[in-house]
C-alpha cells in the first residue's frame, strides 16, 4: 500500500499543497496552487489553506511550510508575509481552521526542503555537515548533520558587508538589480564565503527555482566548500512538509 501524506508550501506569491507518495517523494496528482492573499495575514492564509484542502478532498494530516523561525509552534519571524504572524501560535491557527482533530505540524521552508533533498534528492545532502540553501525571494537555509536538522538557522538574514545577505544574493536580488549569472555568482560567492568562515561545513547544497540554471552560475562561485546543485527544486518544501508531520516533526 503506497504511504500517502499532504504538504502545503506557504509563499509570498502562491500558497501550494499535493499529495505526496512518502515513499518516493513524488507528488501524486497535480499541484494545487491559489495566490497568497494580500495582506497574507495568519487567517487569511490558514482559509486558503483549507480551501485547497478542500479542493483536493484530502482530511488527513497535512504538513505546512511557512516563511517563518517556528518554535514551538510559534511563529516568530515574519519575512516576506505579514508581520501580524509573529508570536502567532501557528498550532492554535490551523487547528481552528483546518479541524482540531486533524494532525497538523508546522515548520520552516527551507528546513522542510532540507528534509526533502535528504530523503529524496541529492545523496551528499545526507552526509555529513550540510548547510543547504534555497535562492528565491529570500535565502533560506537549513543545517544539515548526517541529514538530521538543526531548525531555524536563517542564515538569509546573517550580515554580510553591512546588508543581509537575502538583500545582497536573493534570487529576487538578481532580478531587482538584473544581475547577470555571473554577477549574481559573485554575491553569492560572498555570502557563501561568510557562511563558510563560520561553519565550515563539508558541503553547500543549494535549491529554489535558480537551482535548475545551476549550469549558469555555480561554476563562478570561488569558495573552497563543495557547492551541489539540489535536485528537487521547487517541489522540495510540499515534500519536506509531508514528511514532517508524517514523522511527527513539529519543531
Ligand atoms: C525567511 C526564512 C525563509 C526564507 C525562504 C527568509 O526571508 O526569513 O524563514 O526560510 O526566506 O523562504
Amino acid at each position: 500500500m503506497t504511504n500517502i501524506g499532504f504538504g502545503i508550501d506557504i509563499g509570498g506569491s502562491g500558497i501550494k499543497g499535493a499529495r505526496v507518495n512518502l515513499d518516493d517523494g513524488e507528488f501524486i496528482g497535480e499541484r494545487a496552487k491559489i495566490a497568497t492573499p494580500k495582506p497574507a495575514t495568519p487567517d487569511a492564509v490558514a482559509e486558503v489553506v483549507a480551501e485547497i484542502l478542500r479542493q483536493e478532498e484530502w482530511d488527513g494530516p497535512v504538513g505546512i511550510a511557512l516563511p517563518s523561525v517556528i518554535r514551538e509552534q510559534v511563529a516568530l519571524s515574519a519575512a516576506n508575509i505579514d508581520p501580524s504572524w509573529i508570536g502567532t501560535n501557528v498550532h492554535e491557527l490551523f487547528h481552528r481552521h483546518l479541524g482540531e482533530d486533524r494532525e497538523i505540524s508546522v515548520l520552516n521552508d527551507a528546513d522542510a526542503a532540507g528534509l526533502a533533498e535528504v530523503s529524496f534528492g541529492e545523496p551528499a545532502a545526507a552526509q555529513g555537515a550540510v548547510i543547504f540553501l534555497t535562492f528565491g525571494t529570500g535565502i533560506g537555509s537549513a543545517f544539515l548533520t548526517e541529514g538530521r536538522l538543526f531548525p531555524n538557522s536563517e542564515l538569509g538574514h546573517l550580515i554580510v558587508d553591512g546588508e543581509e545577505a537575502e538583500w545582497l544574493a536573493s534570487s529576487a536580488a538578481k532580478d531587482r538589480e538584473e544581475l547577470s549569472f555571473k554577477k549574481w555568482a559573485k554575491r553569492v560567492s560572498k555570502v557563501l564565503a561568510e557562511y563558510e568562515r563560520l561553519f565550515s561545513p563539508t558541503a553547500f547544497v543549494v535549491g529554489g527555482g535558480i537551482s535548475r540554471d545551476h549550469e549558469r552560475w555555480v561554476p563562478h562561485l570561488t569558495i573552497d566548500t563543495p557547492v551541489i546543485p539540489a535536485e528537487l527544486r521547487n517541489r522540495a518544501g510540499i515534500v519536506g512538509a509531508a514528511m514532517a508531520v508524517s514523522t511527527h516533526l513539529a519543531p
